[in-house]
């Protein structure tokens, strides 16, 4: 048994009360989905920024109404420290996924990224400190890699942040680490690459690469490709980060805690083999597709070229066994993205 199959056993005869932020977004709602389907209480918090109602609708479709009653939701701000005080009132286990995503996002507005990521991480984790809940696990990012050329990326050799964003990640792992020192406050952070899976938003400019490609393809408007595809990334399934967040809040090794961990599978794959995988199995549903081809273009300024996690840290003290390749995760998803294509 590995040691997740242990943990959802464990948790499932055993209660507890777990605040995750940025419920109504894509990481977020996955987590509620499956914690109440173990038997937990989760309380929600968005400001629908970025995160949607529908999402919620959804999860709610997909748990048994007795689980779902174990669901608060509280419709706020980060910024409102008042309201993090209320909300992590009680809580046993915090899961901070609330932030503006996006790298371009960020350089177009870095104040209020700064704002959500910063400011609102701040507040978290004083309202977190002060509720004195057992652990305060984060989302970060592979950004905090930044211009480092190692590969794979590990956990303690980061380089110089390229964005707003990358740093607002960065910020969030100090000030961690501080509470930590000063305070004694139980954190860990989850260096995510690449997420992708069910409630993922496809539209909008700050898009992430499958969702969009999945609907441009469903509808047949062109693909585009930045480069000449040989670009590649260490694409994660959703259920593996849910993996991740469950062992980390959980983990009673004093080793796992006060750390960083990646969060991936460690598989390389070019953007033109992504574009491969999607449309053999898009292809039997939407027949233009047989002959389709993507249009390349030039590279995006400030694009990382590679990106692959060495994932042996969270193999080691997390127990963390990723459950998904990116084949499988889209076989997992394709009967979501093909029901809810724009
Ligand atoms: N998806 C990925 O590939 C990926 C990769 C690296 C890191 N991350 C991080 O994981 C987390 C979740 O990302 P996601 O992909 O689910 O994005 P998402 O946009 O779907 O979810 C983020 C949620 O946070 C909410 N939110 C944002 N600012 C808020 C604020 N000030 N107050 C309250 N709620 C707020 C949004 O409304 C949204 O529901 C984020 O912290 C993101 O930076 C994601």
């Amino acid at each position: 048994m590995t040691a997740y199959q242990q943990l959802q056993k464990t948790l499932t005869d055993s209660t507890h009360t777990w605040l995750v932020t940025g419920a109504a977004g894509f990481i977020g709602s996955n987590l509620v989905e499956t914690l109440l389907k173990l038997n937990q209480r989760v309380v929600g918090f968005d400001n629908f920024s970025t995160g949607k109602q529908a999402n919620l609708d959804e999860v709610r479709t997909l748990v048994p109404a007795r689980q779902w009653r174990n669901f608060r939701f509280v419709a706020g701000d980060l910024g409102d420290l008042k309201l993090c005080r209320r909300v992590c009132r009680g809580v046993h286990f915090v899961l901070h996924q609330a932030a503006l995503g996006s790298v371009p996002r960020s350089i177009e507005d870095p104040l209020t990224s700064n704002a959500s990521n910063i400011t609102g991480f701040l507040n978290m984790l004083i309202a977190a400190r002060d509720a004195s809940v057992r652990r305060f696990v984060y989302a970060s990012s592979s950004a905090i890699y930044g211009d480092h050329p190692g590969l794979p990326k590990i956990e303690d050799r980061i380089g110089g942040p390229l964005s707003p964003y990358a740093v607002t990640k960065y910020v969030n792992e100090l000030y961690a680490a501080v509470f930590g020192r000063c305070y004694g406050t139980e954190t860990i952070g989850l260096r995510y690459f690449n997420v992708f899976g069910p409630r993922q938003d496809p539209e909008g400019p700050y898009a992430a690469v499958i969702p969009k490609w999945i609907d441009a393809m469903i509808q047949n408007r062109p693909v585009h490709i930045n480069g000449d595809g040989k670009t590649s990334r260490d694409f994660c399934y959703v259920a593996n980060a849910v993996q991740a967040n469950l062992l980390a809040a959980t983990s009673r090794r004093p080793k796992a805690v006060g750390q960083i961990y990646n969060v991936a599978v460690n598989e390389r794959t070019t953007l033109n083999t992504l574009f491969e995988l999607l449309r053999t199995r898009l292809a039997p549903h939407y027949p233009h597709l047989g002959s389709y081809r993507p249009t390349y273009r030039d590279f995006r300024e400030g694009d990382v070229r590679h990106s692959l996690a060495d994932i042996s840290k969270a193999r080691r003290r997390l127990g963390y066994q990723p459950t998904h390749r990116v084949d499988q995760g889209l076989d997992a998803a394709l009967d979501w993205y093909r029901a809810h294509a724009a």
